[in-house]
């Protein structure tokens, strides 16, 4: 691949991007994929070396980023390599919004025949855009902060749909909460007793369903784990009929209309969420025969995705929902699901460029534009996701062994570990994959580099800006007038 070349490429219609909130396509390609693969050789080599933890179970891998047969990475039919020389910076995120689509179509499809809701947890991503995109897809949205709320409302969600959730949830957030009607989950003792301050404060009663803690292993990484006994989420089962008790004694506060579990995240067997659908119908029996109407079980938990790529037989939308299904139509409920990542996550690339290729003891390092202040879920869980170049690399590459890390002074700033890739040129386009959950969500500033901007893949190819970058005079601006 010409990587030098690539650095000077300016094509005249980067032009058109310096206009920030332009709804209409910025890059009106159409470029038509030349032949499907779905995986090439170099996307196998790159994941042997990290793989120990793959499932074995495979299938053909199909993504909305694929190598086509002329070793070019593509958005659905767009070449990645020009969107990245077109962009106003890198790295950047981007996105296929036709994949966001087909995703929650896929949950749609599920729940057919069920009255649900489908909470999009809006800290998986929290892009005003695809805010938007979701609640006009049909979303609810479940939110863990009065700004989260604060963007569901602006982003059009209807509050009647979403759901706050929260350990540590803030008096003045409770009470934007019961003033705008929306579901809140009663987490602790002391949780439940500002929820009845803040109805008394918006003069408003607020429907609340209790977060039990189902203490079900969820056999998932510890931080993303939420519905063990020992999590700081949630209230313990033998401490039930307290909270009934105190609902009882707050009627003009407090209407009590479902009971909510969250089990963690990543989840890669449905079993588990069957498992907890059990004991929160036999808890929802329980309540109901204490007079309570209850109508709503919400099961929290989130799917896990094919972030290594090998082709991973993982549960879909419809295994989950299936599991459950029987239940809870036996009790005549409303199943409200609180999806993020398997909503999102593959949607997305953070694509960087090549600073430099360097070789320090025994170890070779790619190193790149982005780091973990635009992606840290490497650092912080030590999390595996799929690394490839954009474009073929020239016949005379070497094969090798590489951690591609960032250029933020930190030696736990790597992006991927022990990844077999070829040597790439200085320049070279380079995606981490399924970058759309928790990864510009968790994004930061740290060294200065400021957060980089979004784009997506419109349904007919074209590609629009749909977040800004952010700026040093954004961070200038902390400081003014002090
Ligand atoms: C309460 C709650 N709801 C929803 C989610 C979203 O989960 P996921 O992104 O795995 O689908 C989480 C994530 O941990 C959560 O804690």
């Amino acid at each position: 691949m010409a990587a030098t070349a690539n650095l000077s490429y300016r094509p005249s219609i980067s032009k058109t991007l310096t206009h920030p909130f332009r709804r209409t396509p910025i890059l009106p390609l159409k470029l038509t994929k030349p032949t499907s693969k779905p995986l090439s050789l170099k996307a196998v080599l790159s994941q042997s070396s990290a793989t120990k933890a793959a499932p074995k179970n495979t299938a053909p891998f199909n993504h909305c980023f694929t190598k086509s047969g002329d070793g070019f990475l593509y958005c659905e039919n767009v070449k990645v390599e020009e969107i990245m020389e077109t962009v106003e910076r890198r790295p950047f995120y981007l996105y296929s919004k036709p994949q966001i689509t087909r995703n929650v179509e896929a949950y749609k499809g599920a729940l057919e025949g069920l009255s649900s809701i489908i909470g999009y947890a809006i800290k998986a991503n929290n892009n005003l855009k695809i805010l938007e995109h979701l609640r006009g897809l049909g979303c609810g949205a479940v939110l863990v902060s009065g700004n989260e709320l604060r963007l569901a409302l602006r982003a059009g969600f209807d509050p009647k749909r979403c759901i706050f959730n929260g350990n540590g949830k803030l008096l003045e957030d409770l009470v934007l909460a019961a003033q705008e009607g929306v579901f809140v989950n009663v987490d602790s003792e002391f949780d439940l007793e500002n929820i009845v301050a803040a109805a008394r404060i918006a003069g408003k009663k607020v429907n609340v369903l209790l977060r039990i803690n189902p203490d079900v292993d969820p056999q998932v990484h510890p931080y993303v784990a939420t519905g063990n006994k020992n999590s700081k989420f949630g209230i313990r089962n033998e401490k039930l009929q307290w909270f009934l008790d105190a609902v009882k004694a707050h009627p003009n506060e407090l209407k009590l209309v479902g009971a909510h579990c969250h089990l963690g995240s990543t989840i890669t067997k449905v079993d588990i969420f069957r498992d907890a659908a059990v004991l929160m119908v036999n808890y929802i029996d329980e309540i109901r025969a204490q007079g309570f109407e209850v109508d709503y079980l919400n099961i929290g938990g989130g799917l896990g995705i094919d972030y290594y790529h090998a082709g991973a037989i993982l549960p879909t939308p419809r295994d989950l929902i299936d599991t459950v299904r029987e239940l809870v139509l036996s009790r005549n409920l409303n199943l409200i699901i609180e999806p993020g990542r398997s909503l999102i996550a593959n949607t997305c690339c953070l694509v960087n460029r090549v600073t430099g290729v360097k070789t320090n003891g025994t170890k070779n390092f790619i190193v790149i534009d982005g780091s973990m202040a635009e992606l840290i879920r490497p650092s912080l869980y030590d999390a595996y996701q799929h690394i490839e170049l954009v474009s073929p690399a020239s016949s005379d590459a070497e094969v090798s062994t590489f951690d591609v890390v960032g250029p933020v002074c930190e030696s736990a700033d790597f992006l991927g570990k022990e990844r077999e890739l070829p040597t790439p040129t200085k320049g070279a386009g380079l995606v981490v994959h399924d970058a759309g959950a928790y990864c510009m969500s968790m994004a930061s500033t740290y060294n200065l580099k400021m957060r980089p901007p979004e784009y997506w893949v419109e349904e007919d190819g074209s590609v629009a800006k749909i977040r800004h970058a952010e700026t040093f005079e954004d961070h200038i601006r902390f400081f003014e007038g002090l």
